[in-house]
Parts: structure tokens; sequence; C-alpha cells
């Protein structure tokens, strides 16, 4: 870190004076949530609605043998009650989700009433599709309101929802859907991003030939453009054809707080995705905590999270959280840079928005035009603003800060996972000093830790593998049908921890600072992929014998995606090969895990046992050939000087 980055930007008084947590309270609070966690928890879980108020607050183990998490183990509750049905009385005529379409001129507004109208009506629906608690729904769906009302209406009967992202291929959909066992997938005719249709029904059309999909009974469609599409008679339904017919009064489904609400799968460094368990009670109360604490969410305010409903960020900040606190959500179906790069800040005077919680990439990308792009907004309404997904550098931390927030406007830099269900590392705006590019300090109930690779607690300023000493509520369960792949991810690398897969950095005031991943994961734009996922797709091609993906530095994603590839005995290099090979990774994954560079490789760098130095990958797709380190173990030094010579600039 250079002198310039060590710019403190402290709270401002007026902000700590109106703030949810001033320093004091946080430091209270903190100590607290660490010290008793059983009363801490007791204490917060009341902000939540329950059917049977919870006596046994926590109850778990890390140990590897019996890695066994619950939280509220004998309380009741309903997910999709707490975001609607209590906030009727008080705020049923307050706008609950304001939904900004691709174009400019599409926008709309759903009430709490008309919010919780819509989910029951479509609850209902589930139902006489014979949709029952403990089923798995998966939803492929763009970003309208009827995303966020199919997950609330699986919540209300007790089903678990699985959201795909829209982005991703029919083959990932289909892993996806066979995996969770879905007998419903909901889904939309097209999507409109960018003024561009996305062929969602036919990509499920596409996805539900594969095997082990015939799981399927029924596709429920919405109609967002009336594009064409086939049809399945007795397999396809309309969304409107069945939902509008129902009753408005669909009763929530008392369910247990450790029941499932929400499988959600996520890349990991090897093997395919992982669905990644969350349960009702705990995973609620950390994503409503959260929203309020960390955003410093005031009643009235528009709040704005640009993520996808997708990604977890979509689940916990533009649904859960939100709404479980009666706020307004507003949910965008575009991308920032259509019809112009303005509209991410057009949006913002549009709505009045009060706190835009976006990603490190989107900033960047913005910063890459110029401080102009954003001439066509004043963005004076904004208070706060949130980034996510991946580390920000300290250029896009300043720029983001004086030129979208107009230099009135708190960061908060939130570090979390899907896995953690909601963030575990963020500044409270109204407590924390500011770093650019840090993360700062623990919400409350977190105990972050920095070990060594023999897993030695590390203490003081220092670097370490980041870990989480003890469960907090918001933590996955499990992996969907794979306990034992969750114990091995999570809790077998250092016993009696979970294991976040960062690496990180504490400096002397005891700021955590993200690195990015110490394993083989790659956060591309702030999506996670696996490099061994991105491999098998390409070795299942013809002409290729062997691949290997690493990650490289990107002015804009963060992480770009280099990859090294050794063709079968006579296949000729080319660039139509380069292209196809593109586009197959693109079908087979998704758009999101385009390869940005591929370089032919006669050989890998591999050590005697055949493994792969992907360190010595990584440094050569960087540029960084002076610090290859030792290369003599490997079973051939001499493909290390070809690689460097046939390195492709990027
Ligand atoms: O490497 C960290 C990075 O994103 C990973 C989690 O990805 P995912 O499960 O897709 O969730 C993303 C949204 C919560 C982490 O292991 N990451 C996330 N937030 C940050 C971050 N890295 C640095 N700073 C952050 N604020």
């Amino acid at each position: 870190m250079t002198e310039q980055h060590q710019h403190v930007y402290p709270v401002r008084e007026e902000f700590a004076a109106n703030a949810w947590i001033d320093n004091e309270k946080y430091l209270a609070m903190y100590q607290q949530s660490v010290d008793d966690p059983q009363s801490f928890w007791a204490e917060q879980a009341r902000r939540l609605d329950w059917v049977k108020p919870p006596n046994q607050i926590k109850n778990v183990s890390f140990a590897s043998n019996n890695v066994d998490i619950r939280w509220f183990e004998d309380g009741e509750l309903n997910a999709c009650a707490n975001c609607l049905d209590r906030h009727l009385e008080t705020r049923g005529e307050q706008p609950a989700i304001i939904w900004e379409g691709d174009e400019p001129s599409d926008s709309k507004t759903l009430t709490y009433r008309e919010l919780h109208e819509g989910t029951s009506r479509l609850a209902n629906a589930l139902k006489s599709l014979g949709v029952k608690k403990g089923d798995t729904v998966t939803l492929y769906m763009p970003m309208i309101p009827e995303a966020a009302m199919a997950m609330l209406a699986c919540a209300r009967i007790g089903a678990i929802h699985s959201v795909v992202f829209g982005g991703f291929s029919p083959d990932a959909l289909a892993q996806r859907v066979v995996d969770a066992q879905s007998k419903l997938v909901i889904t939309a005719d097209e999507s409109v991003r960018g003024g561009k249709q996305v062929p969602l029904k036919d990509n499920v059309d596409s996805a539900l030939t594969r095997e082990g999909t015939e799981v399927v009974d029924n596709v429920l469609v919405v109609k967002r453009t009336g594009g064409d599409i086939d049809w399945h008679d007795g397999r396809d339904i309309w969304y409107h054809e069945v939902v509008d017919k129902q009753s408005n009064d669909c009763p929530a489904e008392p369910m247990n707080a450790e029941d499932p609400l929400f499988v959600l799968y996520t890349s990991g460094s090897t093997g395919k995705p992982k669905g990644l368990k969350h349960t009702t009670g705990g995973y609620l109360l950390h994503a409503a905590m959260t929203h309020q604490y960390v955003f410093d969410y005031k009643d009235g305010e528009v709040y704005w999270c640009s993520a996808d409903v997708g990604w977890v960020t979509g689940h916990s900040y533009i649904v859960y959280g939100p709404l479980a606190n009666g706020a307004t959500t507003l949910m965008f179906e575009g991308v920032p840079s259509y019809p112009t790069h303005g509209r991410l800040g057009e949006i913002i005077d549009k709505h009045q928005v009060s706190i835009l919680y976006t990603s490190p990439t989107a900033v960047r990308a913005l910063m890459a035009h110029g401080d102009h792009v954003m001439d066509s907004s004043s963005r004076k309404s904004l208070r706060l603003l949130g980034s996510v997904g991946e580390p920000i550098n300290p250029e896009a931390w300043e720029w983001f800060y004086r030129v979208i927030g107009n230099e009135q406007c708190p960061i908060v830099d939130t570090w979390w996972q899907t896995e953690t269900g909601g963030i575990m590392i963020s500044p409270l705006p109204g407590a924390i000093d500011l770093k650019p590019g840090s993360a700062t300090r623990p919400f409350f109930g977190v105990r972050p830790a920095l070990v060594d690779n023999e897993g030695h607690i590390l203490e003081g300023a220092t670097d370490g593998n980041l870990v989480i000493l003890d469960s907090w509520p918001g933590q996955a369960r499990s992996i969907w049908n794979n306990h034992e792949r969750f114990v091995q991810t999570y809790f077998s690398t250092y016993e009696g921890m979970y294991f976040t897969g960062d690496g990180c950095r504490r400096d002397e005031d005891g700021y955590y600072w993200i690195t990015g991943r110490v394993d083989d994961v790659l956060n591309v734009s702030g999506h996670r992929m696996g490099t061994a996922e991105i491999e098998s797709s390409l070795v299942a091609h013809d002409a290729v014998a062997e691949a290997a993906v690493v990650g490289y530095p990107h002015d804009i994603k963060g992480q770009g995606i280099y990859i090294y590839v050794t063709l079968t005995d006579g296949v000729e290099p080319s660039d139509d090969l380069k292209k196809e090979l593109t586009q197959w990774v693109r079908k087979d994954i998704g758009p999101i895990a385009s390869p940005d560079v591929i370089q032919w490789a006669d050989g890998l760098p591999k050590t005697r046992s055949g493994k792969i130095m992907r360190r010595i990958l990584r440094k050569i797709a960087a540029n960084e050939v002076d610090g290859l380190g030792d290369t003599s173990t490997l079973a051939d030094p001499s493909v290390v000087e070809d690689l460097i010579e046939n390195r492709v600039n990027c």
C-alpha cells in the first residue's frame, strides 16, 4: 500500500449524531456479542416476529468430526410474514419495491399491500401446482418484482427456493435443477438487459432436455416481453393465467427456525458448484440487522442494491434484509451503461435514492469513462455508499467517494460470502473511521482471526488466512445433499474454525484488508468462479488435451480469466479455434465465464507427481516473470521459458 492510500476518513460528527450506532455503542455491543452471544442474540432475535419465540439460542459445533450449526432451534416463524404481513398495519401504502425497467421510461412501484397480495396469490398458485413445504423450486428470472414475489411466495408456504442467475447457460441451470431436485421452475419468456433480449424460456427448454431433469413437472412463465417462445402443453403454464385467479389470502406456514429457506449455488475450488443451505431464523435476523446497521437505514429512505437476485447479495440486500425492515428497496432490471453511462446517477435522482450499494466493477467501469459520466445527475439525495463482492482498490474507492458521492457520503466496504449469509466485516458508518480499500472491522458476533498455513492464530498487524472462530446466525448450515463436502471445504483446513478461502491483512489499528482468494477460485467482476469448472469445460472439447485456468489483474473486472491450453496431437492452433473455445465455455457455463485470454501451451509446469503449479502460471499471466521463485521441482523446467516467450499481452 503506498503512502497516498493511507488516507483516513474520520466519521463525521453530524453523521454519527444521527446514526443507529456510534463508536461507543459499537464497541459496547461488539464486546457483549462475543462475550455473551446467548444473551446478545436472544435480545436481537426480538426484532423478528416469531410464531413461537425461541428459548434455545445458539447450539454450535465447529469440530470437524461433528459440524453442527443451529440457532434459535426451538423457535418458529415465517420469513415472508416477517417481510410483508407485519408491515401492513403501519406501512401498507408505503412503497416496498420501486422497480426501474431496462428502458428509462419503464418503472413502477409496489406498496407493501400490493406486494403482499401478489405474493399471497402466487403462493396459492404454487400450492395449486402441488408445491409443498420442503419442496425446492428453481427460479431463473429477470430482475422484475415477480422474482422477489417468487422467493417470498416459496418462503410463505415453506418451499425452498433455488435462484439461478439468469446469465447462466442451460447446462449450468440443468445441473442446479437436478442437484436440488426441483419439481417446478419459474422463469420468464425473456429478460431485457441493456436493450437486448435474453431468451430465458428457450434456455429452460434446452436445460430440460438434459438427463435427470425429468423431475420437473411444470414451468411457470412470466410474460415479460411477449417474445416468441416454444410451448410445451401440459408442462408450461403462464404465470398470469394461474396467479390471477387465486385468492389473495394465503396463511403463512409456521416454520422451524432451522428449516431451510433457500439453497444457493456457488463455485468452489474443486468439482461442481455447491448448493449452500441457508435456514430461516438466523439468516433473516442477520440479513435484517446488518441491513439496518451497516446501511444505517432510516424509515422512509429509498435504498438501492444494484446486484442481481441470482446472487447472495440480491437475496440478503434486495429482498430479505430490506423487506424485513420495512424499507423501500429499488430493483433495477438493466445495466448501468444503458442507454448511456449516466444511467446510474439518473436513477438515483429519479427515485431520490439515499443509499447505493454496488460493486467495485461497476465503479471502475464508470471511472474508465472519466468524471463527466456523472454530469447528467446531481445525486444530491445520496447519504451513504456501499461496495461488495471483491476488493475495492483505493483509486476506485476515492472516485466513488468524490464523483458519485460528491464527497458527502461514507462508503461501507462490506466483506462477506454466499456462505456467510450476510455482511461480516464492514464499517458501521457512524462508528468506524474509513480507510479506502479496507473492509475495516467485524460486525456484531463475528470473530475473525488470521492464521498461518498450519492454523496457528497470528496476533497483531500481519498477513494470514482469514478464518472465523465462532458461528453467527446467518451462517450456511450445510451443502445441499452433501454435508461431508461442507465439512471438508470449510472446517477441515483449520480444526475448529470456519475457513473463508480468503487471504487478509490486519493493520496496526486492527483493520482488516481482504487481499483476495487463496484457493483456486476466481472473482471476475464480483462473480465467483472455480478454475476447475472452466478447466473441465475446456477439456471436454475434442481439440483440448489439457487446460489450466488462472486469474490475472484486470483494470475493470478486478480479475480476468487467463487460459493455458495444450491442444490434442494433430490439432493446429488458430484464432478461429480460440473463438470456438471461447464460445464453448460461454455456452457451457455462461457469458460470465468467457475467457479473456487464451495462450497455446505445448506443456504445462507440473511437479514430478503431476500437479500443475498454478503459482507459476499466475505469475506469467500477470507478467511478473522475474519473480517466478523456485522452478527446480518441476518435472520439466523448460516449459516455463516456452510459456514466458509465448505469453499473451493483456
Ligand atoms: O473473496 C471474497 C470476495 O468475494 C468472495 C465471496 O464471493 P460470493 O460468495 O460470490 O459473495 C459475494 C457477495 C457477498 C469472498 O470470499 N469479496 C466479497 N466482498 C468483498 C470481497 N473481497 C474483498 N472485499 C469485499 N468487500
